[in-house]
């Protein structure tokens, strides 16, 4: 493992991450926890349970889409490329790229979870015993360059970036993304990149306020953990999940938010919640062609190719390095 490319030596504990996280994010105005706090062991299981829902057309979208179109992703990528992956969590539509891409040179997973990192890499290793796999554990924001892979000349870099995590980012932080990515890549690097695109507004809406309650138990499981974690005493019935689509800002906003006024310790410290008032988890920016056009050239890419599915749910985007 790339240990020497993990920057951060003085990185905090998880623990103590969380933590001074929440203790922030509450005591702000506007109230907001970052996003990535969702998916403890018992969050992580109930997102799966989110891919698998009617409404929530994204995951089964994407994969389907990848299905179709990985012959034609390694056609344009060429041979001997070295596959980056940025974020690689579970790999299961990596190796919807990886079937179709024979003659891949080196696997590259890029994680901030070590844990994650090394049970992907044993199973792909078992699954793809001639592929080279070099895992990096690190923030990919912060590394300066790639791991040179033995045996490679140049490296020709295909990036991926799945599953509209894209979208998850704000403005100023996806136009970083891109550039962080097209400096890793190189001049001859192309991205593919999965992003969710704009349509009917109460489509978007059931998609993350499911009839059966399961995304409302995701987000209200935040609160259940920072019970279990921070010694906090939230009442999780005193809480609602809140999702909506802004239509101006093109993204579906998510927020928990009080029912009653209320006071909640959390690690040895009091908060107080208005009726109403909400705390921000998470932001879902949906696309269109234009926007994706625009925000690969900030990147310093091109749009080579895009594929969707037959309704126009979700689109996979071919970038090349401009
Ligand atoms: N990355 C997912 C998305 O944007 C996250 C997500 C889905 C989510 N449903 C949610 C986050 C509900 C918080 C609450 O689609």
């Amino acid at each position: 493992m790339q240990r020497n490319l993990n920057v951060k030596a003085d990185r905090p504990s998880p623990e103590r991450e969380f933590e001074a996280s929440v203790l922030h994010g509450l005591s702000r105005r506007p109230r907001a926890i970052p996003a990535k706090f969702l998916y403890d062991a018992q969050g992580s299981a109930l997102f799966d349970a989110i891919c698998e829902l009617p409404e929530y057309y994204l995951t089964r979208t994407e994969i389907s889409i990848l299905r179709e179109c990985a012959p034609q992703i390694a056609a344009l990528a060429g041979p001997a490329r070295q596959l980056i992956e940025f974020g690689s969590g579970s790999s299961v539509k990596t190796r919807l790229l990886l079937d179709s891409m024979e003659k891949v040179s080196a696997y590259v997973p890029i994680d901030i979870s070590g844990e994650h990192l090394e049970a992907t890499c044993r199973r792909l290793r078992g699954d793809y015993p001639s592929l080279t796999v070099v895992p990096v554990c690190a923030d990919y924001m912060e590394l300066q360059d790639l791991p040179w892979v033995p045996g490679t000349g140049a490296p020709s870099r295909l990036g991926f970036f799945p599953g509209s995590t894209i979208g998850n980012l704000e403005p100023a932080d996806a136009r970083a993304f891109l550039q962080k990515a097209r400096q890793l890549l190189g001049d001859e690097g192309a991205l593919v990149l999965g992003a969710d695109l704009k349509k009917d507004p109460g489509m978007l809406h059931a998609a993350y306020n499911d009839s059966a309650g399961v995304t409302a138990a995701f987000s209200l499981n935040l609160l259940r953990r920072m019970n279990r974690e921070l010694n906090a005493n939230f009442d999780i019935d005193g809480f609602e999940h809140e999702a909506f689509y802004n239509g101006g800002a093109g993204r579906i906003e998510i927020y928990i938010r009080s029912l009653r006024p209320q006071t909640v310790a959390v690690a040895g410290q009091r908060f107080f919640f208005d009726a109403g008032e909400r705390v921000h988890t998470e932001y879902s920016y949906k696309y269109d062609l234009g926007d994706i056009d625009s925000l690969a050239a900030q990147g310093g890419f091109a749009r080579v190719r895009t594929w969707t599915d037959p309704d126009r749910l979700f689109s996979v985007h071919y970038l090349v390095a401009a």
